[in-house]
């Protein structure tokens, strides 16, 4: 069901750090910072060949990655990010196997203007998992 990894979210306290750390010491290609309030995030892109990382950082009051950050002060990963083909019919089949969807259960639009839906990470070893729609 699922395809590419598309993206790895690292949530971090300090973003202009974080972004000279991947474009002068690691030297990747890096976006602008893109203010994604429906998320209550800031997230600068790294554009890597095979995947992307995103940078995460909290933006306005409920922010959800704020509690994660007050847990890892020196930020951490966040969320890894699959590509499925049908975010409706891959929802189903989770909810089939026991699998548990945060929130509605109904997809958002994410950061990349696609459908995502994010999985309870109890249900997956620890890790919270994106899966978007492409
Ligand atoms: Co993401």
């Amino acid at each position: 069901m699922i395809g590419r990894l598309n993206h790895v979210a690292i949530a971090v306290p300090d973003l202009e750090a974080a972004t000279k750390t991947y474009r002068d010491v690691l030297g990747a290609k890096v976006s602008e910072p893109q203010a994604e309030p429906d998320h209550g995030v800031t997230v600068v892109f790294v554009e890597l060949d095979n995947t992307k990382i995103e940078l995460l950082h909290p933006l306005g009051e409920d922010s959800p990655i704020a509690g994660y950050l007050a847990k890892n002060t020196s930020g951490g990963m966040h969320h890894v990010c699959y590509e499925v083909e049908d975010i409706l019919a891959a929802r189903d089949k989770l909810v089939e196997e026991g699998a548990r969807i945060l929130g509605s259960g109904e997809p958002k639009i994410g950061a990349h203007k696609k459908p995502v839906l994010f999985l309870h990470p109890k249900d997956f070893n620890g890790t919270l998992v994106e899966l978007e729609q492409v």
